[in-house]
């Protein structure tokens, strides 16, 4: 049995019950590691709460820019939507955590990484995997899996041991959030046909009051690198994006999802920031990858997506797509015009210096420099084996 061990600490309930949980039942040391990836609230609070909780260390790392650059850039390039949907808001953020876990777990000589979370989700997933694939000699322990706690029972435990943790039993939602996006569940969520209840969002209400607003993003290589020509930080730029976006209503997602461990879930999420610059990455894509890449990218797209929702962001797989994908954003570089109006964000326009549209191949005015000539000897060639099968037909 381990002695001393890292647990991935959010500042939650069932986190903070951890610590003293692990310590009293199998007389562990744990040191607590808080990430900041972007889901906002008090540091300062996080740690005082892991060592109320009985923590013999805790480190606060923040990594909102490490998060963006190695694991919320690559999603973008991905344009990653799992399901054609979840633009991985979870799945992105723990591998970041695993990498500062398993660094923790060095630093202080730990022989086992811990996480808060249930048998029943991806998460667990992908915090075992990536510690795995990081670090095969840490062991892992996931007390949640194994106490047998309710809610209530872990409230109680919580009250009994004096832990401050600021959830009440009305407050029904399971929530996870970083700087790419937001996840709700449970409560009447858990009802596939109930609409969800306004108050569960805070990144999309309608606050906006112009009628509409455009938003030009500028990419270099793939990656968005200034909003209406003020440059900024990624970590920033999504927030600035989806402030936007969010405040015309926009950037909702509410559907059943297939988890990894075989339970289909109903998933709300609000993402402004990471679905309008996924779409405007997208569209700049159309505008400047080659015909075949682009396609094949189209086809990959979905297999990367599906690779980090199953917590397989350390893999030989995803290295091998990834390098692909980094190969096709060289000439990625352009602007996209967002319009935002009341509940919608769409793409307006889009241009690039080093764009394949060529107003000459495309005009249908005086300036055309296609050669209609060619055309017909490819279209003969081209439909040559349909029409030498079609004849076949009617000869039979
Ligand atoms: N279903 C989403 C996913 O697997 C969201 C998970 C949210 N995690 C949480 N602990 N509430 O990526």
């Amino acid at each position: 049995m381990a002695k001393k061990v890292v647990l991935a600490y959010s500042g939650g309930l069932d986190t903070s019950v951890a610590v003293r949980w692990m310590a009293e039942e199998w007389g562990v040391e744990v040191v607590a590691v808080a990430v900041d990836v972007g889901q906002g609230g008090d540091f300062e609070v996080v740690k005082a709460r892991a060592l109320a909780a009985g923590a013999a260390d805790v480190v606060v790392v923040d990594c909102r820019e490490e998060y963006a650059a190695d694991f919320v850039a690559p999603a973008l390039r991905a344009n990653a939507l799992y399901e054609g949907r979840y633009p991985l808001v979870s799945s992105l953020s723990r591998p970041v955590i695993v990498r500062h876990l398993v660094e923790a777990a060095r630093t202080f000589g730990a022989d086992a990484v811990a996480h808060g979370c249930t048998g029943k989700g991806n998460d667990q997933v992908r915090f075992e995997v990536g510690v795995r694939a990081l670090a095969p000699d840490l062991e892992l322990l996931a007390p949640v899996r194994v106490w047998g706690l309710t809610r209530d029972d872990s409230i109680a435990y919580a009250e009994r041991h004096d832990i401050p943790v600021n959830v009440t039993r009305a407050s029904p939602y399971s929530i996870d959030e970083n700087l790419w996006g937001k996840a709700i569940e449970c409560g009447v969520l858990e009802d596939p046909w109930e609409s969800p209840p306004e108050d569960v969002y805070t990144l999309t209400r309608p606050t906006a009051t112009a009628s509409s607003r455009e938003l030009v993003v500028t990419f270099e290589a793939g990656l968005p690198v200034a909003v209406d020509g003020v440059a900024m930080p990624m970590h920033e730029l999504v927030g600035h994006v989806g402030g936007i976006a969010g405040s015309y209503g926009w950037g909702r997602i509410d559907m059943v999802e297939s988890r990894r461990v075989g339970i289909k879930s109903r998933e709300v999420y609000e993402a402004p920031g990471a679905l309008a610059l996924i779409m405007a990455h997208a569209d700049l894509e159309g505008l400047t990858l080659e015909r075949d890449v682009f396609h094949e990218k189209l086809r990959l797209e979905p297999r990367w997506a599906e690779l980090v929702y199953d917590g397989l962001w350390f893999s030989p797989l995803k290295n091998a797509l990834d390098a692909f994908i980094t190969e096709t954003q060289r000439y990625v570089t352009g602007e996209v015009r967002l319009r935002c109006e009341a509940g919608r964000c769409t793409v307006a326009g889009r241009r690039s210096d080093v764009g394949l549209y060529d107003y000459g191949l495309a005009t249908y005015e005086a300036a055309d420099s296609f050669r209609h000539a060619d055309a017909e000897g490819f279209v003969r060639l081209f439909g040559l084996g349909v029409q030498t099968w079609a004849a076949r037909q009617t000869r039979a």
